[in-house]
């Protein structure tokens, strides 16, 4: 039996008809990119952490709603209803920091990891585009791209482009790997409240940058979403608390986003930035940012030590820390997430 049909099965049998129909898209993707490094594995993932974008009405006509209406499209659901089809009895809970989300639950599940409540964790996000009503709100807030794409560190940016994907990574603990991650707020330190801060986005990175990892980082995955604020605010404090902060002989470090290849994923955009991250690891190459070209860029990247790469280029080995890297994440409530990654050798 093929894969896709034995999920098929297996989820008519656990899902009544009715609530089957009422599992919210979100729900379903998750389930349905599960099943597949799932099957066959003994049952000892432990733990889920998963994101989600909750944009469901259920204002519309009372009559058309029920009960499984409720655990079709609540949030928490998302994570349970995982831990419910596969049998995982370790912590389970969907995280909302909007767009800094999935990585939020990388440092959630590393830490669960960690201390013990788990041996491996699940983590993701995920992100449906199915309200309206968020597109105008985020059209009216100005944004969003008029073309509908994200053109980060271009000149032509003018706002993200709405993207929709699930990503999960397993995790589990490999004594070889150093593995760091962070977590911090904007707090009242830029008005509004969906303005960055380039003071707590310094810090974030201050608290998890040794100065040896400052030394030795040599790349960046940015939140790089193409709002040209976002952009800038980001790239200066990338360059203050890293790029700047070592000596002239270290290597340019380089920047990239993959916001321009397939949007915005808004809370599953942490996750896209990982899996990019651990692709580029694996086939030791840096590729470019789709839309960054040396005549574009909306930002003297030079003067801020930085290197946003215009050509597929290999990606050198650090001889004493393996290739490393770091993933920003930020959502427009303030809250940032940052996660150094570091190649273990067997
Ligand atoms: C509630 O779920 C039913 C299927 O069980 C679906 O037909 C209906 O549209 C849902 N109602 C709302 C308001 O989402
Ligand atoms: C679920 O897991 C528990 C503990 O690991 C086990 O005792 C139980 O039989 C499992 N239930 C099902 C339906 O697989
Ligand atoms: C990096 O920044 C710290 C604190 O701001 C400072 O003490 C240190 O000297 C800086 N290192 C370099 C190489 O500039
Ligand atoms: C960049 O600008 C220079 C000078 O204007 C031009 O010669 C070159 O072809 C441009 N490069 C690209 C990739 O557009």
């Amino acid at each position: 039996m093929s894969l896709i049909a034995s999920f098929l099965v297996f989820l008519r049998w656990r899902l009544t008809t009715n609530s089957f129909c009422s599992v919210h898209t979100q729900h379903w993707r998750m389930l349905e990119l599960l099943w597949k490094p799932s099957a066959g594995a003994e049952p000892a993932f432990t733990s889920v952490s998963t994101s989600q974008s909750a944009y469901v009405s259920f204002l519309i006509f009372p009559s058309t709603i029920t009960h499984y209406n409720s655990t079709g499209s609540a949030m928490s659901i998302a994570a349970n209803r995982i831990s419910f089809t596969f049998n995982l009895t370790g912590p389970s809970f969907a995280i909302d920091s909007a767009c800094s989300s999935s990585l939020v639950a990388l440092h959630v599940a590393c830490q669960a990891i960690k201390q013990g409540d788990c041996d491996m964790a699940l983590c993701g996000g995920v992100n449906c585009i199915i309200e309206p009503r968020v597109f105008v709100a985020l059209s009216k807030a100005k944004m969003i791209s008029a073309d509908g794409t994200s053109k980060p560190f271009s000149r032509t940016a003018d706002g993200y482009g709405r993207g929709e994907g699930c990503g999960v990574v397993l995790l589990k603990l490999l004594k070889k790997v150093t593995k760091r991650s962070t977590v911090n707020q904007d707090g009242h330190c830029a008005t509004p409240i969906t303005k960055p801060s380039m003071d707590q986005q310094k810090e974030l990175l201050r608290q998890i940058y040794s100065d040896s990892d400052i030394a030795n980082v040599q790349y960046i995955e940015a939140h790089g979403t193409g709002t040209p604020v976002g952009d800038l605010t980001e790239m200066r404090s990338i360059s203050n608390a890293i790029a700047k902060n070592r000596s002239s002989d270290s290597e340019t470090l380089l920047i990239g986003s993959v916001k321009g290849n397939i949007g915005h994923t808004e809370s599953a955009a942490g996750v896209a930035g990982l899996i990019k991250v651990l692709l580029m690891m694996k086939h030791e190459t840096i590729v470019p940012s789709v839309f960054s070209s040396e005549n574009s860029t909306s930002i003297d990247i030079k003067s801020l030590h930085l290197n946003s790469p215009v050509k597929v280029q290999r990606w050198e080995t650090n001889v004493l820390q393996g290739r490393m890297a770091g993933i920003n994440s930020f959502g427009f409530g303030g809250t940032n997430a940052h996660v150094i990654l570091r190649e273990c050798w067997h």
